[in-house]
């Protein structure tokens, strides 16, 4: 189990005098594992979630057990009420556990207090909903600027350009969301969870208000930023998006049911549209 302060390499190392510069590598790129060397991203122990409700208690997450390295690219899926949702708002540090333990790059996050909850989630993770949670009649420059305001930084157009370049939408920097079709919104979604520059990206169902054409352009957006280095996570009830992922985590009940590489993971077969400028058809 990694403790802070305890990593594996201040264990083997000649005194405790080196801790102190593990939790600081550990907090910028998450201990090593052991086993493959990668840095870990998440590792999640006996991790619950129970909710109330009036005479009965609901198991919504029950006792899960999980790693992710860095850079991984992964689908929770799942039938409706089998705990995605709850295992999202966990991961994203939008909720504490009942039960277990969460550790994030190296922190053991589900000891933080609200405040430090809400700093982690500015610094290192960015939000991707199913329904884009843009504002209205706001440009999409601004909407990706929000965190950025809410953040109170000083520089705040220039990286809100660039968000919005990696997802191929610089081009519509100055239309209001209303404006946009859906895919295009969801584009901009991905630039705003993107503008604070965060190692993971959650999204959950992102493409659950799509066609699948579009669909499929938004998990090939996904890849692309995937290859720059981002570990990503989405839930979806959808098995034909899961199997564009490289692992897929089933869940039934509030716990893992199977987790599996996806050896034969199909990339969708459409043209990309970021990266270089030059994109490709957005719908
Ligand atoms: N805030 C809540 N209060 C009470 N029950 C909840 C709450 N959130 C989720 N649940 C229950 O927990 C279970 C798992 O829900 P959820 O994580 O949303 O599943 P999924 O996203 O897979 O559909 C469901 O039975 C749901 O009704
Ligand atoms: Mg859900």
């Amino acid at each position: 189990m990694f403790v802070p302060g305890e990593t594996a390499s201040s264990q083997t190392r000649a005194g405790r005098g080196f801790a102190l510069l593990d939790n600081v590598i550990a907090e910028t790129t998450g201990p090593a594992d052991p086993k493959t060397g990668g840095s870990l991203a998440i590792r999640v122990t006996d991790l619950a979630r129970y909710y109330t409700m009036g005479d009965s208690v609901v198991h919504a997450l029950d006792g899960v057990d999980m790693s992710i390295m860095a850079g991984e690219f992964l689908a929770i899926t799942g039938p409706s009420g089998s705990g995605k949702s709850t295992m999202m708002h966990l991961l994203g540090c939008l909720e504490r556990p009942t039960r277990g333990w969460y550790e994030l790059n190296g922190e053991r996050v589900s000891d933080f207090t609200d405040r430090q909850l809400a700093d982690v989630r500015n610094r290192s993770i960015g939000f991707v909903f199913q329904t884009f949670n843009l504002i209205n009649r706001t440009s999409a420059v601004d909407n990706v600027a929000l965190p950025l305001f809410y953040a109170r930084r000083t520089r705040v157009k220039e990286p809100a350009m660039r968000a919005l370049d990696r997802v191929g939408m610089a081009h519509r920097a100055h239309h209001r969301s209303n404006e946009l079709s859906g895919g295009e919104r969801q584009r901009v979604a991905i630039a705003r969870a993107l503008v604070n520059e965060p190692a993971l990206l959650l999204a959950d169902e992102p493409t659950g208000n799509l066609d699948s054409r579009t669909g499929d352009q938004i998990i090939q957006l996904f890849h692309e930023l995937n290859d720059q280095g981002v570990t990503i996570i989405i839930v979806t009830h959808d098995p034909d998006v899961a199997a564009q992922t490289r692992r897929v985590v089933a869940m039934r009940d509030g716990k893992i049911l199977e987790d599996r590489p996806n050896e034969a993971s199909a990339r969708p077969d459409v043209t990309p549209v970021t990266a270089t400028g030059t994109h490709g058809e957005v719908s």
